[in-house]
């Protein structure tokens, strides 16, 4: 058999920051995110007797990668396996495509996690209802949970792996500007920094009670479709998501000088008439969130901080023809 699936990247306006369970993945407190329309990662799975094998844009993955999707792979024959079907023992060859330029730092674990869980349940004869892919994909990176869905997700913490799992949401029309800052901040991957994060930031917990609380005021403002509130409670959780983090010891900081003035720069858009909120994930680039209407006036504004792209909201993970 051979699958292809197609998936984009997502941007989270409430952030996912820190596991209740390494293992499942199941995080301490929900979040939500819009699907991105560019950068799509596109996976082909086929079913083959050979030993697992891992192509990321045409060259075969180093043993850590190779690593993570054989460890995924597994969890995929393990239900393969529960629905009794003869693929159970079969091994993959994975190929993938990531349309994004690399580097960007728009989230292409979530798009990769999302594309092969996608694929490779349809691979292995696996029916997974779009709740249940999105379960499958948490399990490769917590974030791809989010990139199964349509335009807009609410990733629900749940409390097992069966509860753990997004869904769609409406919220205001919106749009976002990236801003691709040209900084050599030293990276540390978000598995790592959130473990850092609950071992040593004694803000921690504050952290996952307004988290918690934001999720419910940010339900409640895209229910009322009120972009301003949505836009604010953005901003603000970004802060104190980066807040949290630089609290660590020793301290980890994601954000670049660079990335502070493209935050201030947003602030002076608004005292012009221009609403835009900025946000930021575990790295110096900047999100900007907008009404559509000023997405051109708000690139403009920062083209002088980085590479810019703009987004709409975009397809959840789908499957693609494979001719
Ligand atoms: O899914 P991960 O392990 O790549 O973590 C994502 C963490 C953030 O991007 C910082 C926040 C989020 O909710 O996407």
């Amino acid at each position: 058999m051979v699958s292809a699936a197609r998936a984009h990247p997502n941007i989270a306006l409430v952030k996912y920051w820190g596991k209740a369970d390494d293992e499942l993945i199941i995080p301490v407190a929900g979040s939500m995110s819009m699907t991105l329309d560019k950068f799509a990662t596109t996976t082909q799975v086929e079913l083959t007797t050979d030993a697992d094998r891992f192509e990321l844009n045409g060259t075969v993955a180093d043993a850590k990668a190779t690593g993570r999707t054989t460890a995924f792979l597994d969890l995929v024959r393990n239900l393969a396996a529960e629905a009794g079907l003869d693929t159970a023992n079969a091994k993959a060859n994975v190929i993938s495509v990531n349309e994004g330029p690399t580097a960007a730092g728009m989230a292409s674990s979530a798009s990769g996690f999302a594309a092969l869980a996608t694929a490779a349940a349809d691979a292995y004869g696996l029916k997974l209802s779009p709740k249940d892919l999105s379960r499958l994909a948490r399990r490769g990176s917590g974030s791809a949970s989010r990139s199964i869905i349509d335009r807009f997700a609410i990733w629900h913490a749940g409390t097992s792996d069966a509860t753990s799992y997004a869904e769609a949401i409406d919220a205001p029309e919106m749009a976002m500007v990236s801003v691709t800052v040209n900084a050599a901040a030293k990276k540390v991957s978000s598995r790592d920094g959130m473990v850092a994060t609950r071992q040593t930031s004694p803000y921690y917990q504050a952290w996952i009670d307004v988290t918690k609380t934001t999720l419910d005021e940010m339900v409640l403002a895209c229910a009322a479709k009120d972009f301003t509130r949505v836009g604010e409670i953005t901003e603000t959780h970004a802060h104190r998501m980066h807040a949290v983090i630089n609290a660590t010891h020793p301290p980890i900081r994601y954000l670049a000088p660079v990335s502070w003035q493209v935050f201030d720069e947003v602030a002076a858009m608004r005292e012009d008439g221009i609403e835009a909120y900025a946000t930021a994930d575990a790295g110096p680039n900047v999100v900007i969130i907008c009404r559509p209407v000023d997405t051109d006036a708000v690139a403009a504004r920062v083209a002088e901080y980085g590479q810019i792209n703009t987004f709409a909201p975009g397809p959840g993970a789908h499957l693609v023809d494979t001719a």
